[in-house]
């Protein structure tokens, strides 16, 4: 394994631009323009306005831990199937919610199953920077979040949620394996590739994994959800566990990640596109080989379910990669003003 100094990480990424450039005529391999300053990479068109947020604080020379914190809230703020309060619930009826924050000195946060408070991703940090542990669940993070002043919300159901939840008792069929975060079934699979247009306005989209690259060469990164619909009680997903649903690591690079979480846990996949780019593969290809390695697991099975991984560079370069059609992300610097791609995919 390479360990590359951030000065060597750089020229070499420099060096090898060109040659991925030629390599990548899709446009979702893109490589970013390195050194051209700060950038934040994000999940789903809907990470366009959470990366408006975040370049707020980055556009002026602010830290990407505040940044990807603030974009997060926002999205935390809106009404959408898969993230804050206003997301479909588990198969109780309760809407529980995972978050991660992780910054550039390997310091990292984490709440898990937490319920009725608003910005899980904001409780989070306080865990990594109030207390000596990584993850608080339950009970317990929520008693932690009031302690710090989260004010504890009601547990009504948004009315998107509420009406999803209804058509779901209706069957209530439960299907881990096939379910993915936007329903349950192949049906509904099949129906999700374009996120959709709430009657809000707001865009249907799944977990909302960002990563940031600030103005001092500096990278954080932040994952928030309310999980796979109508999950069992209890059930927890990728992106509240370092090393799944999101990493990061100062001289390499970081990784988020989206869709369905138990295959994203079962091979540590954020850590493992990260260790892929520090071998030397660009982000594209680090998430390309960690999806392979996901498939070759079992194929027949994968052909059931959606993941993607998004990942940033030390250098600014990024790319993405998933299972299935369907994933878009997000990405904003200061020669971009912010665009959406749609990954490559494993199956087409
Ligand atoms: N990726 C989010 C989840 O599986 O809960």
């Amino acid at each position: 394994m390479v360990k590359l100094s951030r000065r060597k990480f750089i020229t070499k990424s420099i060096a090898i631009v060109p040659t991925i450039g030629l390599l990548t005529s899709c446009k979702s391999n893109l490589i970013a323009s390195p050194l051209k300053g700060p950038i934040v990479v994000s999940t789903w068109d809907s990470g366009l306005e959470v990366n408006k947020v975040a370049w707020e604080i980055l556009g002026k020379g602010g830290k990407a831990i505040d940044a990807v914190e603030k974009g997060a809230n926002s999205i935390e703020n809106q009404i959408n199937c898969c993230v804050g309060l206003g997301g479909n619930p588990d198969r109780d009826g309760y809407v529980t919610l995972d978050a991660c924050i992780m910054d550039e000195n390997h310091n990292c946060g984490s709440v898990a199953f937490l319920e009725q408070i608003k910005h899980p991703i904001s409780v989070a940090r306080k865990v990594m920077e109030k207390t000596p542990h990584v993850m608080l669940v339950g009970e317990g993070a929520l008693q932690f979040a009031m302690e710090n002043g989260f004010v504890q919300e009601p547990k009504t159901l948004s009315k998107p949620a509420e009406k999803e939840y209804k058509n779901w008792l209706k069957k209530s069929e439960y299907k881990p394996i096939i379910n993915i975060e936007l329903g349950q079934g192949k049906e509904h699979f099949k129906n999700q590739d374009v996120p959709k247009k709430l009657e809000n306005g707001n865009f249907n989209h799944d977990t909302m994994g960002l990563v940031a690259l600030d103005s001092t060469f500096n990278l954080s990164g932040a994952c928030t959800t309310s999980g796979m619909g109508f999950k069992m009680r209890g059930r927890v997903g990728d992106s509240p566990i370092i090393g799944a649903g999101l990493f990061v690591d100062n001289e390499i690079g970081a990784a988020t990640s989206s869709g369905q979480g138990e295959e994203v846990i079962r091979i540590c996949g954020t850590h493992l596109v990260v260790e892929l780019m520090r071998n030397g593969n660009s982000p594209y290809e680090a998430c390309k080989k960690a999806i392979e390695r996901l498939v070759n697991i079992n194929k027949k099975k994968a052909r059931d379910f959606q993941v993607g991984f998004l990942a940033l560079n030390k250098a600014g370069e990024y790319g993405a990669y998933a299972v299935q059609p369907g994933f878009s992300f997000s990405v904003t610097s200061s020669d971009n003003g912010g665009k959406t791609y749609n990954a490559e995919s494993y199956f087409k």
